[in-house]
């Protein structure tokens, strides 16, 4: 059976979309059922009509994070959600909220983690003057961005970059390890080791691009 899977966003929605792409594969080993945004003008939330996915916006202005999570976790609930996928959505979640699904909340952020958690990944590369940057999917425990890594791929930081042009080529490689990512998770191939992930014989872990 293909697991269910809610993605939650909170913008554009690129990573959403490569999600979208790939789980349209009838082999692939998980199905969106909802994707949830905490911004109404999340442009993610078309991308999820488009492909005929139920969109649901929830905010969080004007109300506590535990109302919200409340209304996130009986949406999540309503529809037998097994799996969530952060997907550039800017909100932290609590502990109450993570326990829910222990183990079984992805993340991807745009650093090669440990490095640069946080809000703009890309900028802090670009100002620390690193040579490597890249992206980093991971399962989401209580520090910010700080749970066991599933997969790393690494884009190079040319001399002329910016945060724009660096967060671009990231971005790109974003698209490819995410659903690589989800895939393995979802499927039962990763074992959650303490710190570390015990991925598949023959996955690398790690993509390279120009
Ligand atoms: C992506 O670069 C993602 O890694 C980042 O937000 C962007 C969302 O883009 N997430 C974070 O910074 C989380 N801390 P998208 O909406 O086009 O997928």
């Amino acid at each position: 059976m293909r697991q269910p899977v809610a993605v939650l966003i909170s913008g554009s929605g690129t990573n959403l979309q490569a999600l979208i792409d790939a789980a349209s594969a009838p082999d692939y080993p998980a199905e969106i059922r909802v994707v949830i945004s905490n911004r109404r003008d999340a442009f993610g939330l078309q991308r999820a009509r488009d492909a005929g996915i139920e969109a649901l916006w929830i905010p969080h202005r004007g109300r506590s994070r535990a109302a919200f999570e409340a209304e996130l976790l009986e949406a999540l609930s309503e529809r037998s959600v097994s799996w969530v996928a952060l997907a550039g959505f800017m909100r932290l979640l609590s502990e109450a909220f993570l326990s829910a699904y222990a183990g079984r909340i992805l993340n991807i952020h745009p650093a090669l983690l440990p490095a640069f958690p946080g809000v703009r990944g890309a900028r802090q590369a670009v100002e620390y003057g690193v040579r490597i940057a890249g992206a980093t999917v991971h399962f989401v425990d209580a520090g910010t961005d700080t749970g066991p890594i599933i997969l790393q791929g690494a884009v190079p930081v040319l001399p002329d970059d910016d945060d724009d042009t660096l967060a671009a080529r990231i971005l790109t490689i974003e698209h490819q390890l995410y659903p690589r990512a989800l895939a393995l998770a979802t499927s039962g191939q990763l074992r959650i080791e303490g710190r570390r992930v015990g991925l598949p014989d023959g996955e690398p872990g790690l993509l390279w691009s120009r």
